[in-house]
């Protein structure tokens, strides 16, 4: 449900597309996955913010349903990375009381991941403090085609007739069934496109496009594109007095 429209608080849930990675290594003439290295240690920094910037759920766009066209190298590097940070992050995450999600196909990634990813998962769902939501092998338009699937399949079994198929139901069967939508999405790196993350849920999102590249993204600049966004209005089609 979309909050009072004079709401001017700050965003409870933010959506990142963190992007810039490969340029900010190739600015330093270094391979790509060496910016994927720096960006994965940005990620701490902007979780533990939230708390104090009122955030309380944050979903950060890690790999596309479209990342798999890059090299072979820097998917296995990526893929790695992934491994890598939820080994290294599960109990620092534990300890300061973030809950972690992940959201995406998981059916093309391997089983080591997929397990760590589970086992993350059930580590941290006891924890409410903040709500973190990694999207791995996500992909907006796959996302809403895998629920149509699951739907047709209920229809298919009698359980659900096609009168039961509105945007609510549809709904219950995305990846983030459990999260409420996105209210404001940040895309670093200068680019102003969504790249296919979150179309269904970002329908009434504001998007702030910074230039910085992620692996540059401080704290410091996170918390004031938040504060940019408590001046603005929501209208969600109506208007107002
Ligand atoms: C975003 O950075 C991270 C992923 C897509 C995995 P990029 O790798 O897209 O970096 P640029 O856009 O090439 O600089
Ligand atoms: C979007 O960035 C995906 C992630 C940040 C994981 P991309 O770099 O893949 O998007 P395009 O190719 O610029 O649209
Ligand atoms: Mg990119």
């Amino acid at each position: 449900m979309p909050k009072d429209a004079n709401d001017k608080t700050g965003p409870n849930h933010v959506a990142i597309i963190m992007d810039g990675n490969g340029r900010w290594a190739t600015q330093r003439g270094r391979p790509r996955l060496f910016g994927h290295h720096a960006g994965a240690r940005r990620v701490r920094e902007i979780v533990r913010a939230c708390p104090d910037e009122g955030v309380k759920y944050l979903t950060i766009f890690a790999f596309s349903t479209e990342n798999w066209k890059r090299t072979q190298t820097e998917v296995a590097g990526l893929m790695a990375l992934f491994r890598r940070y939820i080994e290294r992050e599960a109990k620092a995450l534990f300890d300061e009381g973030v809950r972690v999600r992940f959201i995406g196909d998981r059916m093309k990634l391997d089983d080591k991941l997929v397990s760590l990813m589970d086992n993350l998962e059930l580590y941290t769902s006891g924890n409410d403090k903040v709500h973190l939501t990694i999207a791995l092998n996500y992909g907006g338009r796959d996302e809403v085609t895998r629920a149509a699937q699951r739907l047709a399949f209920e229809v298919e079994k009698g359980t659900l007739t096609h009168k039961d198929v509105d945007a609510e139901t549809l709904s219950k069967f995305l990846d983030t069934h459990v999260l409420p939508d996105p209210d404001l999405v940040i895309r670093t790196s200068g680019e102003a496109r969504i790249s296919n993350f979150l179309l269904w849920q970002s329908a009434y999102a504001e998007y702030e496009f910074v230039d910085t590249l992620w692996p540059d993204f401080s704290a410091a600049e996170f918390a004031s594109v938040l504060s940019n966004y408590g001046g603005r209005e929501r209208r969600f089609g109506a208007v107002l007095a």
